[in-house]
């Protein structure tokens, strides 16, 4: 069984697609952690993420680099939805990601473009939303759990700048499947999403 969970960033889709891997015990991939790679390998050889070639260059990294850190933080976040909107860094992480998602016993990847390119045919499809407002009060909060002393504000301006640059570009915007089913987690608890989530699909199946 495929699973492709989509939905703009601190939707609740990285925590319901791992639940959802939990629950059906197949593995997960989520597939930002690709991009925020190729983002954090851009600044370390000190290229120019708006430059394809450069970002291009920047494609090159193993798995163990996925478990860094550093990935997890919102600059590299901003970088990566800038690397991602260049079509040749999208063409050379699908083959991985299509390989993923089709291994024999299935998976969950969320992303952006899982239900609409990795795997447009998977079994079932969730585009999980949430207000800006509440997307940004949950990275806030998570954010200054961390240490951050970043104000509210500033979380706002950061996720609407990725929401319209992810849903903006060319390649692969981010835009929900027409056969994804919904899943508003704005004013549900994480069980309850994840509840939500497991019906869904038991009825996509
Ligand atoms: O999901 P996450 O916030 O970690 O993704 C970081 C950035 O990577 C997103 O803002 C988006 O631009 C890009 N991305 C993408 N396609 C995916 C997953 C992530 O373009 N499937």
């Amino acid at each position: 069984m495929i699973i492709a969970v989509d939905g703009p960033a601190a939707s609740g889709k990285g925590t319901i697609a791992r639940a959802l891997a939990r629950h059906y015990a197949i593995p997960h991939l989520d597939t930002g952690l690709l991009y925020r790679a190729v983002a954090a390998n851009v600044r370390a050889m000190d290229l120019d993420p708006a430059v394809e070639a450069d970002a291009v260059a920047a494609c090159d990294f193993d798995d163990a680099m996925l478990a860094d850190p550093v990935l997890r933080d919102d600059a590299t976040g901003q970088l990566a939805s800038i690397v991602s909107a260049h079509p040749l860094v999208r063409a050379s992480l699908l083959q991985r990601q299509k390989r993923f998602a089709y291994q024999p016993g299935g998976a969950v990847l969320d992303g952006r473009d899982i239900g609409t390119v990795i795997a447009p045919d998977a079994d079932a499809k969730l585009f999980v939303r949430a207000t800006p407002q509440i997307r940004a009060r949950r990275r806030h909060a998570e954010l200054q759990a961390n240490g951050s002393t970043i104000s509210f504000d500033r979380v706002l301006t950061d996720i609407r700048s990725r929401d319209l640059r992810d849903s903006g570009r060319a390649a692969a915007p981010l835009v929900q499947a027409v056969d994804a089913a919904t899943l508003d987690t704005s004013f549900l608890s994480i069980e309850a999403s994840v509840q939500r989530a497991i019906a869904l699909v038991e009825l996509g199946r």
